[in-house]
């Protein structure tokens, strides 16, 4: 048995159910790390509500985020796994941070002004404020790694210089600053079956961790391809793609087989996707299968929830106590 050094942590925001890229990219590899870091694991439905969901699919969301987080292999004995608003902690942390928070810089944040563009409508202060909110989940636990994907590396940043200020302001080393982690060159970036760009959840070209075998066969079928291998030309960004996807599911040998195959021009592409489609399904079936287990077992959900919530409050309630005595609010 190992001793945990450092702390973990990454949040998911409850919009969707999770594809293979969610699993390849990210949740695979934590669950790989509940075992060598003290880790959180949270769903992120605070953030959620910058975007005004209907308040019963964002419930459902969460159940679903949960069941999927839990048939991937985290394990609540092993990971801390919680709700982040069943730690309201963060929001005092979130409202302590925003006095280090120029609201210049938030308004200069990327996703903020993706956000401007893309809902004018709702151009609201949890928006502008969302950075700071995601450095509260972050330093709350004092986390050393974060590991996400390139959309959130700005936020980060941010949550280093909050906690770079915060330090030289009150003189005090309190923070580390939280580094990004990406695990080794495996951060997959996992494309989607329509020829180019990732798989995504708005984007309409992923497999879903809760698709039946069927779907799975369908949308595998139906994937972009190209007229065929042309000798001496490189390989069709479509059917590298399918290549990638392969790579990930497939053993190594079907995978050179496949190659091979193509290199030499005798591919048939509809052999190339059932095959893809099958190894899918070998990956996926059980996680499903367990997801339909876990999502209706309330009693099981609860318990797992109530130990999570327990144990990121004794992290979380020691930092803000440190943080108000810092910042000179402390009862007499
Ligand atoms: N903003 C992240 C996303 O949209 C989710 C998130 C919230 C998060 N708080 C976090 C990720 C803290 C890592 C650490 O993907």
């Amino acid at each position: 048995m190992t001793t945990k050094t450092k702390t973990v942590l990454s949040g998911i925001r409850p919009t969707g159910q999770l594809h293979l890229g969610n699993y390849f990219g990210a949740l695979k590899n934590f669950v790989q790390m509940q075992y060598d870091a003290r880790c959180y694991f949270f769903i992120a439905d605070y953030h959620a509500l910058t975007t005004h969901p209907d308040p019963a699919h964002l419930h459902e969301n969460i159940r679903n985020v949960l069941a999927e987080y839990l048939a991937a292999g985290l394990d609540p004995e092993v990971a801390t796994i919680y709700v982040q608003s069943d730690l309201p902690q963060t929001a005092e942390m979130s409202l302590l941070l925003s006095m280090h928070a120029y609201v210049g810089e938030l308004e200069r944040t990327a996703s903020f002004k993706d956000k401007i563009r893309k809902q004018p409508e709702n151009v609201n202060a949890g928006l502008l404020c969302y950075p700071v909110l995601m450095a509260s989940d972050i330093l709350i636990h004092r986390a050393d790694y974060v590991p996400v994907g390139k959309d959130q590396e700005q936020h980060l940043e941010m949550t280093r210089k909050y906690a770079r200020r915060f330090n030289t302001m009150y003189g005090e080393e309190f923070f580390s600053e939280p580094q990004p982690y990406n695990f080794g060159q495996e951060l997959a970036r996992i494309p989607g079956l329509d020829g180019s760009g990732k798989m995504g959840k708005s984007e309409g070209n992923g497999i879903f961790l809760s698709d039946s075998d069927d779907a799975i066969r369908k949308k595998v079928m139906r994937a972009v391809t190209d007229a065929g291998p042309v000798a001496g030309e490189a390989m069709s960004e479509p059917v590298a793609n399918i290549f990638t996807i392969m790579k990930l599911v497939s053993t190594p040998e079907v995978y050179d087989d496949f190659m091979n195959r193509h290199n030499e021009g005798t591919i048939r592409y509809g052999d190339l996707k059932k095959q893809l489609a099958e190894d899918i399904i070998t990956v996926v079936a059980p996680i499903r299968e367990r997801i339909e287990a876990i999502r209706g077992d309330n009693e099981y959900l609860h318990k797992v929830l109530a130990r999570g919530a327990e144990q990121a409050a004794e992290s979380a309630d020691t930092t803000v106590r440190r943080v108000r005595e810092i910042m000179g609010i402390r009862p007499f």
